[in-house]
Parts: C-alpha cells; sequence; structure tokens
C-alpha cells in the first residue's frame, strides 16, 4: 500500500470531471490513503455529498460557514491535517481564485490558509485553458509552487471538442500524488525493458511513403507508465507527431527495417514490448529519385516484399527476453487472431484489440483516438478488459509487467 498512512485532502470544484473523482477517491483509498473532500457549492451540480461522503467514509466539507464543521474541525484544522492538498477537477474558476489569494469559499479558506503542498488536476475547455487569463493564473500559481497534473489532450465529453484541457486521469494523477509524497513503489526499478510504438513509414521514393493509421499513443503511453514504475525504458519510436514520453529514452526510425535493427541492438533486455504498427510489406526497391508522372505510361508498378517480423525475431531470439508482449491490431476476429499469433512469434502476452470502424470506440476509433478496448491473450485464456482510455490501459498494463517480472 503505497499511500499507507497519508492524509490527502481533495478538494472537488464545479466541472463535468467530477464524476471521475469519485474513482480517484477509491484508487487512494485502496492505496492505504486516508481521504477527506472538500466540494465547492458549484462540485454539487456534478456530484452529490453523498457519494462523496460514501467514498470516503466521512463527513463531506463543503460550507465556510457551517458552524457545527467549524466547531469540530474547522477550515484552519482542514488543511493543517493533510499531507497533501489535491484538487481534481480544479476549474478554470478555482485556478482564478487562488492565484488571487481569494478566500471566499470553504475551498479558496483552506488553500489560502494551507502551509502543505498543493497538486492539481486542472480540468476545462480548451479555450477556457487556452485563455490568456488561464494562462497568466497558471503561472502565478506554478510561481506559488502549485504543481499540475495534466490537463490531457484529447476528446473532451462535450461532443465534437477536442484540445487540451481533459482531466489527468485517476491513476495518473495516483501516481503525481504518490510521486509528490515521495513515496510511490518502484517495482520496475533496474529493470530494463525494450519496446516499440508508432507507425512505420516505408518509402516508395525520396518524397512518398507507405504509412499506417498508427498514433503512439498508446506505446507512448504504456513506456511513460512502466518509466513511473522505475523501469529503465528504451523506446524506438516511428514518426509520430506526439512528445516523447517522460523519463523514458527514445530512438527515432522511420523504416520496419530500421526499427528491427534498433530493437536488436537493444537486447538483453527483461522485457520487450512490441506496439507499434510495422509495416508489414515494402516496396521491393524504394526509387533514388523522385517518380515522374510521364504522360499516357500510367502509374507505376510497386513491387512489395516482406518486411522483417521484429515480435516473431524477438520471440525466438538467442536473447529473447523473459517477457515478450506483442500488440495485435485486428479488424476481424480479433480473439482467434491473437491467440493464433501467440503461438507463432513466441510472445507471453498478446494485446488484442479490434480497429474496425464499427469496434464502437469515439468518433476516431482505436487508431489515433484517445480510448482503446483490449483483451489480454495469454496460454491461459484471455481477459477482456473494459474500454477506457490508453492512459488507463497503460497504467494496467504496467502493473501487470510488473507483476509478471517480480
Ligand atoms: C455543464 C457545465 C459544465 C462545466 N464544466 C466545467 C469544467 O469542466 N471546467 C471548468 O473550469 N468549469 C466548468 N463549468 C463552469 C463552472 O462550473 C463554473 O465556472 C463554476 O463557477 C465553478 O465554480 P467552482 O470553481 O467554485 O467550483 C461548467 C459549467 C457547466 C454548467
Amino acid at each position: 500500500m503505497t499511500l499507507s498512512g497519508t492524509r490527502i485532502l481533495l478538494i472537488i470544484s464545479g466541472g463535468i470531471a467530477a464524476y471521475k473523482s469519485l474513482d480517484l477517491i477509491r484508487r487512494l483509498r485502496e492505496r492505504g490513503a486516508h481521504v477527506r473532500c472538500v466540494m465547492t457549492e458549484a462540485a454539487h451540480q456534478f456530484v452529490t455529498p453523498l457519494s462523496v461522503g460514501a467514498l470516503t467514509a466521512d463527513h463531506v466539507f463543503t460550507d465556510l460557514f457551517d458552524r457545527q464543521a467549524e466547531h469540530d474541525v474547522g477550515h484552519i484544522r482542514l488543511s493543517r491535517e493533510a499531507d497533501l492538498i489535491v484538487i481534481a477537477p480544479a476549474s478554470a474558476d478555482l485556478l482564478a481564485r487562488m492565484a488571487h489569494g481569494l478566500a471566499n469559499d470553504l475551498a479558496t479558506a483552506v488553500l489560502l490558509a494551507s502551509d502543505k503542498k498543493v497538486l492539481a488536476a486542472p480540468a476545462m475547455n480548451p479555450a477556457m485553458w487556452n485563455h490568456p487569463a488561464t494562462r497568466r493564473n497558471i503561472e502565478t500559481l506554478s510561481g506559488d509552487g502549485v504543481a499540475f497534473v495534466g490537463p490531457a489532450t484529447g476528446e473532451m465529453a462535450e461532443s465534437g471538442e477536442a484540445g487540451q484541457g481533459r482531466m489527468a486521469e485517476p491513476l495518473e494523477i495516483v501516481a503525481a500524488v504518490e510521486a509528490s509524497l515521495g513515496g510511490g513503489s518502484k517495482p520496475l526499478a533496474g529493470k530494463k525493458i525494450v519496446m516499440t510504438s508508432g507507425p512505420t513509414h516505408e518509402p516508395i521514393d525520396p518524397v512518398r511513403y507507405i504509412a499506417n493509421r498508427s498514433s503512439g499513443k498508446q506505446g507512448h503511453a504504456i513506456a511513460a507508465a512502466l518509466a513511473r514504475l522505475g523501469a529503465d525504458v528504451r523506446l524506438v519510436s516511428g514518426p509520430v507527431a506526439i512528445p516523447d514520453p517522460d523519463g523514458v529514452e527514445t530512438l527515432h526510425v522511420e523504416s520496419a527495417r530500421q526499427m528491427h535493427d534498433a530493437v536488436l541492438a537493444l537486447l538483453p533486455a527483461d522485457a520487450g514490448i512490441f506496439v507499434a504498427a510495422v509495416a508489414d510489406w515494402r516496396t521491393q526497391d524504394a526509387a533514388g529519385e523522385k517518380i515522374k508522372k510521364v504522360a499516357g505510361k500510367g502509374p507505376p508498378a510497386l513491387q512489395m516484399v516482406e518486411n522483417p517480423d521484429i515480435l516473431a525475431t524477438v520471440g525466438h531470439h538467442r536473447q529473447r527476453p523473459g517477457l515478450v508482449i506483442g500488440f495485435a491490431a485486428e479488424t476481424a476476429e480479433v480473439e482467434t487472431n491473437a491467440a493464433a499469433k501467440l503461438a507463432r512469434k513466441g510472445a507471453d502476452l498478446i494485446v488484442a484489440n479490434d480497429v474496425s470502424h464499427d469496434s464502437g470506440i469515439g468518433p476516431s476509433g482505436v487508431m489515433g483516438g484517445d480510448r482503446n478496448r483490449v483483451r489480454i491473450v495469454s496460454d491461459n485464456g484471455s481477459d477482456a478488459w473494459s474500454e477506457m482510455t490508453k492512459d488507463e490501459v497503460a497504467a494496467r498494463l504496467a502493473a501487470l509487467v510488473a507483476e509478471r517480472l517480480a
């Protein structure tokens, strides 16, 4: 229990993401933390004190002028009897009031009276997050020593809206809490893990290539989650538009053959996790010059040849890591194909996901989107995980890797 005996004061403000705070309370408590909650008045519009109190098994504090609460605990004691104050979600309004030192409700009075570390998980519409006023407030609060987790980039609860502003997932907030309290178990300390992520680009000529829709989001999230658990992660990434994951040594390659060579050069390792959507085929001879369109000549015929199979190579390698995990992106018969892949590739686990358009996941689908629904296939059978964000899949998979390597 990584948070055993710690006291966390959770402030819930008025935003859609408040429903995730209920899960956050559970996650903190199952790690041994004692959680006390303050709710702003607006937060009552999104979750009830009844639910929050049932999950904390404690009184929920909501009113600065509540005589009974003030008599029993009081806003000063509330702020002092905590090891860490977590604000999740932190609304634009609450951040603005904090930045200006207001104390016009219980949440802000507690924050102003506190001498404790504060960790905020902002959640708001991307336009609010990017507004110059919010930017100023975040800068001021950072200068005051407030730590932030998130917000993440992705689809908003409001339909059709996307950008930065989505609250960090409960497990990410838990990881930030653990890091902030100096705890945080590092079950993967001393373990070297080789990973791949993203697509590959297979050149046709110097300006054209064959690629796929992989964004690298899932692989990069897994790399970051493993690093948070203390692993020495070496990531070989194909061309992606997202930043290198925090705490991960990242190598950039383009083609499947480059990815293959980079992975083999990183062996030996304790585990290999192959998330990249590696192109199965490449053009036999990429042209050295741009192929010209010539009137009347028609399109060029591309002769394709097979690329090396990185997962199968590592799965049967003399320096095979003790744990080999492959990803299977399938559009049909997901489980059957994953089970066949397990044996053929010499993998211990296959993480199978349905990347078909009718997988039912969001408008952007699994590839490129923020959510995923996976099935973990091993010799012991298959375990279907419910739909969750890619960060949550990453946190759960990292925990599974830690269990397997223990
Ligand atoms: C349906 C709805 C959703 C809202 N979601 C958010 C949100 O995600 N983030 C935010 O900063 N404000 C959001 N607001 C606005 C806040 O609730 C409002 O600014 C409120 O005054 C915040 O009060 P508080 O900071 O005291 O909790 C939302 C309002 C409504 C009506």
